[in-house]
């Protein structure tokens, strides 16, 4: 079953000025690596609340906002009927179990989803699916962690302790992707269990669909 905690988190998810901060700096990342053009549909999986799908929208033709959490997606869809923004489309999906969507992108987006991601493998694939020829896959996610980074409260949703860049590459290079880099887009500082603070990196990995 999953995880109620991104119901739970949904209404106070962007009151944590870290988490702002974290999305600013992935977008940044986005950015310079990936140079997205305003001809472009991209979607965000595991959206949220929309922080980085909001950030990248005035750099895209639209973006799609997908996440399995209907208590996240409800807030995002609060932000954009205030805005009365209108080329971001919400999707409720979860890769993890349900069918690949018809439609198609030039650019696939995902900032700290994949650790709570399971079936790595089989989203890693419907990601080179949904794909257009030529179009761009970013990751962003935390390197390899000694499992201190969540809260108590979070710890039934996490699936991997951050991911190993190396590995993380290969297996996308085996799905059929190319061009593979890796960069590190922020370090996370926070404080763990015990008070102290540590710091988290967190790394951009860019893709190609050929
Ligand atoms: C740590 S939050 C990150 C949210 C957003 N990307 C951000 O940076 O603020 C992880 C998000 O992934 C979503 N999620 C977890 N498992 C998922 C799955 N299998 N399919 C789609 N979304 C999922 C959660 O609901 C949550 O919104």
């Amino acid at each position: 079953m999953k995880s109620s905690y991104f119901e739970d988190a949904a209404a106070t998810w962007d009151n944590e000025p870290r988490r702002v901060a974290m999305t600013k700096a992935v977008g940044e990342t986005i950015l310079r690596e990936a140079r997205p053009t305003k001809d472009m549909d991209m979607l965000d999986y595991g959206c949220g609340t929309g922080l980085l799908s909001l950030y990248l929208l005035p750099h895209v033709h639209s973006v799609t906002g997908a996440d399995s959490s209907a208590g996240m997606l409800q807030m995002l869809q609060t932000k954009l009927k205030e805005a009365d923004i209108q080329n971001l489309k919400i999707l409720p999906l979860d890769l993890e179990q349900d069918r690949l969507p018809d439609n198609r992108y030039h650019l696939v987006v995902t900032n700290m989803t994949l650790h709570h991601v399971a079936a790595t493998d089989r989203v890693l694939r419907a990601f080179h699916a949904l794909l257009l020829p030529g179009g761009m896959l970013c990751i962003a996610d935390l390197d390899t962690e000694p499992g201190i980074f969540h809260a108590p409260e979070a710890a039934a949703s996490v699936r991997h302790h951050g991911f190993d860049r190396a590995e993380l590459t290969s297996q996308l290079s085996q799905i059929g992707f190319r061009d593979i880099r890796d960069v590190t887009a922020h370090t996370i500082r926070r404080p763990i269990e015990s008070g102290e603070q540590r710091d988290f990196p967190v790394f951009l990995i860019t893709a190609n669909r050929r």
